[in-house]
């Protein structure tokens, strides 16, 4: 009797096993990529609308960096004035564009509306007009290497940000990171490829788990405008600082043995450097680069749909999508990792703010120190101070994600800046006090950007008149061109056979 039942209930798991075994076979053979490529896709093909027809779900994916929607403590998809929320920063940036408009990065849909709708690009008339060069529509889209590969590197970076305007008109997309032939990780920019050239590296050598930060790589970086190049003089050609290393003080160092800056600050006369966005290099300082974690493992996790697994192509905050970023490898709830992000972020915030507020102070004094008569011998190692203080600040603010990314260094590198900055400050109360200033400097009011970009003295409406005129005349032109010089690409369908 008892080997009867046995009997049967083996009978019944061997069923049920055989079922579940075809059905996953079934599931398998359904979630197979079946690739049929509709359209041909041209080796600088920009649009990624026709790369769109061969890969609808990488595309549907990708249109979603136009969603807005999501905000978190620091970061998020939608629209964020930073000087609104911190008018510091307009002092800081005093003499520079960033003091003029200065907003969060959002999604890469908005790569060329943002740039084209900055104060910072100005109201150029047309070309050879404005204040900024070719070279700012590096980092925007797919049109740069199609033009990089008509008219050469160099003759891309030369002249003003207008020459290029109606070339550069598609949003970062396919061409910027993919080759159309093999769909294989394709790097584009020039820059990283002579970045790695120059500490001695081959890019090729990267690995593919390199490559899915690497692409990114192409424009989450410091970088600076070289008008020096042998052979190339006074063209603004593109190069990221890493020769003798990625560290905040190696950079520093790279710019100080050429003498660079940036800029030379409105109030304190510091000739000043710029941190973009040296979000690659601080990344590679943290814990998740180290355990061999790459950007596309948290922005561009994978994804399922309908049985199908593929590379989610919506760019985005990973707290916003934290089922597929993070909890592929955490096992932790999704509040005990955002908690987890948070608290790195508002701790390395609460430094930082500490730090500007020694900068813009630091700045004030300076500018009071040369009202009284200082000389630019006593000026200079306050200047210097203030100069390596701020690139500290920058480099951890502008980073993106960066108090995330490498919680340790961010908090490193800002203790670095809050020890310089006091060191300037305390030079600057002796030098005041030598020039019979023996009380403390009055501070502007700054409560607002309305009321710190006056102190800085910017006229904004003046600079929103141009943009808008712009905008009425000149924009209306470049996208006229634009789409006459698109309407000519033809593209061929994949006749099957
Ligand atoms: C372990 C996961 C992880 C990896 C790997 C990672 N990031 Fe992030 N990243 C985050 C988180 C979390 C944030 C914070 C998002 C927020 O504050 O909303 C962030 C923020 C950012 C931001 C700012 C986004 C915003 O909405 O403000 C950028 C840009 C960024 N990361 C780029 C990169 C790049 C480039 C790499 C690779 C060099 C990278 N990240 C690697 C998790 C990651
Ligand atoms: C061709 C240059 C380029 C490449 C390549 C690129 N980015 Fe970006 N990224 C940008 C620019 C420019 C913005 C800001 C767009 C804006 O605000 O208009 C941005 C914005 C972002 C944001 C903010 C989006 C949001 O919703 O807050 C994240 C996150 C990000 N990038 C991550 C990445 C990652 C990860 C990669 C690599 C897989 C990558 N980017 C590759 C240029 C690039
Ligand atoms: C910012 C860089 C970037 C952009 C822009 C981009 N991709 Fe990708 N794509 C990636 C990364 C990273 C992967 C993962 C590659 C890997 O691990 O092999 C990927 C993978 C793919 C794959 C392989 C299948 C899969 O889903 O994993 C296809 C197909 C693809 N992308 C199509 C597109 C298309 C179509 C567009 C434009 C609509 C696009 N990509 C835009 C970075 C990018
Ligand atoms: C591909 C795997 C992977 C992904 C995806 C990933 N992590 Fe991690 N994470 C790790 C590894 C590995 C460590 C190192 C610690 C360890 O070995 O346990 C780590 C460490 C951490 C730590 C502790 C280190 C620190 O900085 O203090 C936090 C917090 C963390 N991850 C949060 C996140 C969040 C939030 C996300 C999603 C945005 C995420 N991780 C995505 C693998 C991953």
């Amino acid at each position: 009797m008892k080997n009867k039942v046995l009997f049967v209930v083996t009978i019944i798991a061997v069923f049920l096993l055989g079922l579940l075994a075809s059905s996953i076979i079934n599931r398998k053979s359904e979630a197979k990529y079946e690739y049929v490529p509709k359209v041909d896709i041209g080796e600088n093909e920009p649009r990624s609308k026709v790369w769109g027809e061969n890969y609808p779900q990488e595309y549907q994916s990708w249109l979603q960096t136009a969603d807005t929607t999501f905000a978190s403590f620091q970061g998020g998809s939608a629209m964020r004035d930073v000087l609104e929320e911190d008018p510091r920063l307009v002092v800081l940036f005093a003499g520079y564009g960033f003091s003029k408009d200065y907003n969060q990065g959002r999604g890469h849909s908005y790569a060329i509306e943002d740039i084209r709708n900055s104060l910072r690009t100005g109201g150029p008339k047309g070309e050879g007009d404005g204040p900024m060069p070719a070279t700012c529509w590096t980092c925007k889209g797919p049109d740069v290497p199609r033009v990089m590969s008509e008219i050469g590197v160099a003759e891309f970076y030369k002249g003003k940000w207008a020459d290029k305007g109606e070339e550069i008109v598609n949003p970062i997309g396919c061409a910027d990171c993919h080759d159309p032939g093999n769909m294989k990780l394709k790097i584009t920019r020039p820059a990283l490829v002579e970045a790695f050239d120059a500490m001695g590296k081959d890019i090729n050598q990267a690995t593919h788990q390199e490559m899915r930060s690497l692409v990114c790589a192409q424009c989450h970086v410091e970088y600076y405008f070289n008008k020096n190049l042998p052979g190339k003089e006074g063209v603004p050609y593109l190069v990221f600082p890493w020769k003798d290393g990625m560290a905040v003080e190696d950079m520093e160092k790279y710019y100080d043995d050429i003498a660079f800056a940036d800029w030379t600050h409105k109030i304190s006369k510091t000739p000043m450097l710029k941190a973009q966005h040296p979000g690659y290099e601080t990344f590679k300082t943290g814990v998740h680069a180290d355990r061999g974690v790459s950007c596309a493992d948290c922005h561009m996790p994978y994804k399922s749909e309908g049985g199908q697994k593929f590379t989610d192509h919506h760019v985005q905050s990973p707290l916003n999508n934290m089922a597929n970023a993070c909890q592929a490898c955490h096992r932790e709830e999704s509040t005990k990792l955002m908690e987890n992000v948070y608290e790195r972020q508002r701790k390395a915030t609460e430094n930082r703010i500490k730090l500007e507020d020694l900068l813009v102070k630091a700045h004030v004094e300076a500018g009071k120190a040369w009202e009284l008569g200082a000389t630019d011998e006593q000026m200079k190692p306050i200047l210097q101070d203030i100069r390596h203080g701020q690139w500290r600040w920058d480099y951890s603010a502008a980073s993106h994600g960066a108090s995330f990314h490498s919680p340790v260094e961010i908090g490193r590198v800002i203790g670095g800046g809050l020890d310089i900055a006091a060191e300037a400050r305390v030079k600057l109360a002796r030098l005041l006090a030598d020039l019979g200033h023996n009380k403390p400097v009055e501070m502007p009011d700054i409560s607002s950007k309305e009321k710190a970009q006056k102190y800085i003295g910017l006229d904004i409406e003046k600079l929103e008149a141009e943009k808008e005129a712009f905008k009425e005349n000149l924009l209306p032109k470049w996208m006229e061109a634009a789409k006459a010089r698109e309407d000519k690409i033809e593209t061929k369908s994949v006749s099957m056979n």
